[in-house]
């Protein structure tokens, strides 16, 4: 699995980067590189210096103190001017731009910062420690029985860290007193909550405790489980400057290490326990939320492969569609885990043994099998009627396929399932293929699709129809901050591009902390690319005198699309397909 650097980006203060900017005006900045001639209403333009072009399509705007090439797309703050023209980082550029202002690196400040994260850090560590020595001590027993009862072994809970949290009020802010940490400090961390009376007691008490490592290595929260008595299931920390749960995925910390080349995707923090124990060591979990595509990235840069154990119950199937579409937005291929006689992988472990689960995997249906499985549970097959209805909805499904050696061998084995000619599923699916097709181009023809597709390839629009409203959503949010407070923004995930997911999250975060927006602004958290697709978007035409409404409309349009797709009918991606066939 591969190992790629983490990306670390120095948080510099707002008020920083605003008066860096504003002692950087762009234009005074781009004329050092670009001979900035006529001027075109409020825009100057030139040549621009990231591709050839012999007429200027190169403009800055003094106004909004950005740049965006119409030619190639590039675009940006002045910062990010700097990382493109100079070949450098975000803090490289903000260092340049910084020793030509004249101005100090806000050395204190970003100092502060860090020291607090870094403090916190160490205060979840501390308390990890904490939690794993009563395991061993008298207060730990009635958790050392509950991992007994679980089959847990000792060496399999040093491998996580695991711990117990006693059934006492402050156990833990007493030994975290006694190692110099303030109340304040812990409660910022999660790790205690204010009582009624104004006191504090333990926020993790009788509880199997799970921390919750990063990829650095970092114990970033916790996640606990009761042992008896009332209360949640689980329980986690809540968010904090180090805690993002929908940003990070339990045991990756130890998956990431794993020399399986896939990633096996469960629901449960003790299914992956389980899984680890019996040798699957690439198992993780997302935090008790649904999986976020912030997670589904995080996925990516270890592996192309995820292969699904959910619950075997209704709930866990329905999660299991909705990932699978998370996950293949970002190229991953994904397969499915169908678990029999068990309802999740810690049960068909204990009940059928690592090596029947290893069958499982290497049996485990790819996309395909999977849909048309779950199509054929549907009928009845050993009535006519029905068999007729499984066949259309199963040839409806074949026409789509792109490949078509994929639609041959899928055409014969449905058929021999419903026990018909393969020769007669191969031509009526030949011929719904070519009906399909035929609209599909229709369609295409009488959408503009073509102008809104980004410039740099890698963030193509999978549903151009969707990305434009996408695209909206976020023009909106960035041009009038105050409709972050409408309740009924989408989710991320409910976006078909992850690029523009990504930025929308970003900037939905930075708005709900009341912080101000600016190309340079979330340049600091966002890629280049992505910032130069943000300038560009940015430039197209939008009715801000009912922001309200126009907002509506594009929520609409990516419900729409969004409901389209799960039926299945995604005519532009099978229109892109042809379009490499053709080729
Ligand atoms: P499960 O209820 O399936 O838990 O919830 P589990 O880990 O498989 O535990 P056992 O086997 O029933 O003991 C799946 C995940 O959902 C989150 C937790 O992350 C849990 O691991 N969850 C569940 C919560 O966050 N809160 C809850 O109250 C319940
Ligand atoms: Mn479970």
């Amino acid at each position: 699995m591969l190992h790629p650097e983490e990306v670390i980006k120095t948080a510099f203060p707002d008020t920083f980067i605003n008066e860096l900017v504003a002692r950087n005006d762009i234009v005074d900045v781009v004329s050092g590189y670009v001979r900035l001639g006529k001027r075109s209403g409020a825009n100057l333009f030139g040549l621009c210096p990231f591709h050839s072009e012999k007429t200027p399509s190169f403009s800055v705007s003094p106004d909004k103190q950005i740049y965006h090439c119409f030619g190639c797309g590039k675009g940006g703050g002045v910062i990010n001017f700097i990382m493109e023209i100079e070949n450098l980082s975000f803090p490289e550029a903000v260092a340049f731009l910084a020793r030509r202002a004249n101005m100090p690196l806000p050395e204190q400040e970003n100092d502060r910062e860090s020291k607090k994260r870094a403090r916190m850090l160490a205060l979840n560590r501390e308390a990890a420690r904490f939690f794993y020595e009563q395991l061993s001590s008298p207060a730990g027993e009635k958790a050392r029985a509950y991992m007994a009862g679980r089959g847990i072994s000792k060496a399999t809970a040093t491998n996580f860290g695991l711990g117990a949290a006693p059934d006492e009020w402050s156990s833990l802010e007493q030994a975290m007193r006694e190692k110099g940490y303030t109340d304040y400090e812990l409660f910022d961390a999660g790790l205690i909550k204010k009582g009624r009376n104004g006191g504090y007691y333990d926020t993790f008490r009788n509880r199997l405790m799970f921390p919750v490592i990063d990829v650095r290595g970092n114990v970033i929260g916790f996640s606990g489980r009761i042992l008896s008595g009332d209360g949640p299931k689980y329980l986690n920390s809540p968010e904090t400057l180090v805690f993002n749960k929908g940003s990070n995925l339990f045991a990756l910390n130890l998956a990431k290490k794993s020399k399986n080349g896939y990633i096996l995707l469960s629901e449960g923090n003790i299914d992956v326990v389980s899984l680890h124990q019996a040798g699957f060591d690439s198992a993780v979990a997302s935090l008790g939320t649904s999986l976020t595509s912030e997670q589904a990235r995080l996925i990516s840069r270890y592996t192309n492969q995820v292969i699904i154990a959910y619950d075997n119950d209704g709930a866990g199937q329905k999660a299991a569609q909705r990932a699978i579409g998370i996950l293949e937005k970002l190229d991953l291929k994904v397969k499915v885990l169908q678990m029999s006689g068990a309802k999740d992988p810690d049960e068909f472990i204990k009940l059928k043994g690592p090596e029947a689960f290893q069958m499982l995997i290497e049996g485990s249906e790819n996309q395909v099998e999977y849909r048309l499985g779950q199509i054929a549970r549907k009928y009845d097959l050993g009535v006519d009627a029905q068999k007729v209805d499984y066949l259309r909805e199963s040839e409806e499904l074949l026409a789509r396929l792109p490949n078509a050696a994929e639609r041959e061998v899928y055409c014969r084995r449905v058929a021999a399932d419903a026990g018909i000619s393969a020769d007669v599923l191969i031509g009526e699916v030949k011929a719904r293929r070519r009906r399909l097709l035929k609209r599909t181009e229709a369609a295409s023809r009488s959408s503009p699709e073509k102008q809104t597709q980004p410039a740099e390839r890698q963030y193509r629009y999978s549903d151009p129809a969707s990305a434009v409203a996408e695209e909206g959503v976020i023009r909106l949010l960035y041009l009038d901050p105050a409709l972050i407070r409408r309740g009924d923004l989408p989710a991320a995930e409910a976006f078909s591009s992850p690029t523009l997911a990504h930025i929308y999250t970003v900037l939905c975060r930075r708005l709900k902390a009341g912080q101000a927006v600016s190309a340079d602004l979330l340049g600091a958290e966002l890629e280049q690319g992505e910032v130069a697709l943000l300038v560009d978007l940015l430039q197209k035409p939008e009715t801000l005198s009912n922001s309200a409404r126009a907002l509506d409309d594009y929520i609409n349009r990516i419900r729409q699309r969004r409901r389209a797709a799960a039926e299945g009918d995604d005519l532009l991606g099978i229109l892109q397909e042809r379009r490499k066939e053709l080729k």
